[in-house]
């Protein structure tokens, strides 16, 4: 096995994998980013070095395996929209399943195998109860939960049989930023709440539309778990010294334990950033369960994780310093 010193982050420019890389570096890791900037931005990247490529350019992963000495893996390249999942589930099928496997034939080549994996609570599908721990059934219900339940399974498949060690981390709803928001949520097109709400709030859109008021909860709008980005960010550096001290390949749910409905997000918004956002009631959008809130207890006896930037209005306070600050992304498109 490579005792390497370098983590390779692919997928780095993304939203969820910069903030990795920034709390790496901040960690003193030595980093370097893998990903085509196809979703990513170059700048999200910051001091770690960057090598563009896709994953099925299977000479460009040898090499960069012959010239770092890889300690472990992070991977969060993937397509990440339920919606387009559903249109259009070829990508979702080759990007997140095809190219996942490429990335582990060139580790197994290069006998990297420690591997830390970005999953998701879509894998879990309609919940059967209201908080989801590990041992709740995974039936997702969309291609995007599927094409991550498969990575899980083909891991648990791989492990075994070629030595890889790996953490599942299932993320709930990841928001916020980092403090003073010089990184942050910037996709195309954004979909996520909470960027949403900022845009509204900043004028960028006349309103925010509720998909759904009628749902069974205290306001009839949808509850999610958020969780702040550098939490998640710890969980997976955790994860990797679980490993490294010979822990038993595993998944964990991540998420604060706490669920927040659409109207508390938009009320926090207001209150944050002293403006208005205008509600509009819409349809109810496919595929949204009612709640969703994960059950953490595993994460935090195995790994010792525990959210350290829960509360709602800590997790909006960074994502409006990087959204005013930052009112256009990272305009490098
Ligand atoms: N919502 C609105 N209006 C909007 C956008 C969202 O009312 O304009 C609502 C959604 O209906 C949902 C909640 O806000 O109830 C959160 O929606 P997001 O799109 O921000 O997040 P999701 O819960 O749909 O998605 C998250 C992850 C996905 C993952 C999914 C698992 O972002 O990657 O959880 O169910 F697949």
């Amino acid at each position: 096995m490579s005792d390497g010193d370098t983590i390779l982050v692919v997928g780095g420019a993304g939203y969820i994998g910069s903030h990795c890389l920034h709390e790496l570096r901040r960690r003193g890791f030595k980093t370097l980013c893998y990903d085509n900037l196809s979703e990513g931005h170059r700048a999200a990247c910051g001091e770690t070095p960057l090598i563009v490529g896709s994953l099925n350019e299977e000479e460009k992963l040898d090499r960069l395996f012959a010239e770092h000495q890889v300690r472990a893996v992070f991977h969060f390249a993937a397509n990440c929209y339920v919606g387009e999942s559903v249109e259009n589930p070829e990508k979702y099928y080759f990007n997140n399943v095809a190219s996942t496997l490429v990335l582990l034939r060139a580790m197994r080549r290069a006998e990297v195998k420690r591997f830390i994996f970005s999953s998701t609570a879509a894998t879990f599908g309609n919940p059967v109860r209201e908080r989801i721990d590990e041992s709740h059934p995974q039936e997702p219900i969309n291609p995007y939960g599927r094409t991550k339940l498969m990575i899980e399974q083909i891991l648990r498949d791989y492990g075994p049989a070629y030595g890889f060690s790996y953490c599942i981390l299932r993320y709930f709803n990841a928001a916020g930023a980092v403090e003073g928001g010089a990184i942050g949520e910037d996709h195309d097109p954004e979909t996520h709440l909470i960027p949403l709400v900022l845009k509204a709030a900043m004028g960028q859109r006349p309103d925010i539309k509720i998909f759904g008021t009628d749902y069974d909860t205290p306001d009839g709008t949808c509850v999610r778990d958020y969780i702040h980005i550098l939490d998640l960010a710890d969980a997976h550096i955790r994860g990797l010294e679980y490993l490294e001290k010979g822990g038993a390949s595993t998944a964990f749910n991540l998420g604060n334990g706490s669920g927040y409905s659409v109207q508390q997000v938009i009320d926090t918004v207001e209150k944050v950033t002293g403006k208005a956002v205008v509600r509009s009631a819409a349809p109810r959008r496919a595929g949204d369960p009612a709640v969703l809130v994960a059950d953490y207890k595993k994460a935090s006896e195995v790994l010792g994780w525990k959210p350290r930037f829960g509360d709602l209005e800590t997790i909006v306070r960074t994502a409006w310093e990087w959204a005013s600050g930052h009112p256009e992304g990272y305009q490098d498109r």
